[in-house]
């Protein structure tokens, strides 16, 4: 029986190639979204079949709602190994412009969101004695980033905190907890937030390895921490930045 795979946030973007990685490396994946028919949408597109994925509705602001999307994934797959943390909302308001409404909004759904997926699933994989989560991060969180709003870094930085706190009270029960931090990626969002001059800039002059980073390897690097033989790491952040930051 493959294991079960819950991603958050995975209706577009970066969760569903991780959505896509997963199942190539043998796994079964939840795709949820704050947006259910975008969650079923990008279900449909990593796999024709339902029993490799489907979508569900999970707002990451909810406790409720992880409670909830547990049951459902339960009763659909039959049992459940790993959750990926990757809904974010990605904000770059200039640092003296952000209000404490937008500050809120973003430490809700990054941080918060978070803390509750790790919470829910977290005491449901204890109770199991096994379980992989991996929260996705980013580089922002390490060093501030070039063009992250402070909402998102700061939310980034906070993940990579709670990652550790979670994996040292999990690590007895069998539950790994660990993150990754990407740097810029080759994504929509990307391309939406920083104009084609300014990437051209960063492409030539800042980023060292001069590429965007592939959604594809951050989808094998996420294979690799939800795997059973990963039971060795945990509280780890990996890093896949191009070079920007070195440690
Ligand atoms: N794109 C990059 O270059 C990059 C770099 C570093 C880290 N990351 C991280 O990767 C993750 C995915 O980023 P992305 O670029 O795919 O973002 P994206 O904005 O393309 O996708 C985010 C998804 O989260 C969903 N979402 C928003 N609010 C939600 C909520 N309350 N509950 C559930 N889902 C919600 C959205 O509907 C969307 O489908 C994020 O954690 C981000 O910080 C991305």
């Amino acid at each position: 029986m493959k294991d079960v795979i819950v991603i958050t946030g995975a209706g577009q973007g970066l969760g569903e190639c991780i959505a896509k990685a997963l199942i190539a490396n043998g796994f079964c994946v939840a795709i949820t979204d704050v947006n259910k028919e975008k969650a079923v949408e990008a279900a449909t597109r990593v796999s024709s079949s339902t029993d490799i994925a489907a979508g569900f509705k999970l707002d990451v602001t909810q406790k409720a709602d992880f409670e909830q999307a547990l049951i459902d994934i339960e009763a659909h797959f039959g049992q459940v190994q790993g959750l990926v943390n990757n809904a974010a909302l990605t904000l770059t308001t200039p640092v003296m412009d952000v209000t404490a409404e937008e500050f809120d909004k973003v430490l809700s759904v990054n941080l918060r969101g978070t803390l509750f997926g790790c919470q829910v699933f977290g005491a449901y994989f204890a109770d199991k004695n096994y379980g992989r989560i991996v929260n996705m991060t980013s580089l922002a969180g390490q060093n501030g980033g070039a063009a992250a709003g402070v909402h998102y870094a700061s939310s980034k930085g906070g993940i990579i905190t709670m990652t550790k706190v979670f994996a040292s009270n999990l690590a007895a029960k069998g539950v790994t907890v660990n993150a990754v931090a990407p740097g810029p990626m080759d994504l929509p969002i990307v391309h939406e937030l920083v104009s084609p001059e300014r990437l051209a800039h960063l492409l030539e002059n800042v980023i060292p390895v001069k590429a965007l980073g592939s959604p594809d390897f951050i989808g094998s690097m996420v294979s690799q921490l939800v795997d059973r033989n990963a039971f060795g790491v945990t509280g780890a952040t990996w890093d896949a930045n191009g070079g920007l930051s070195m440690r």
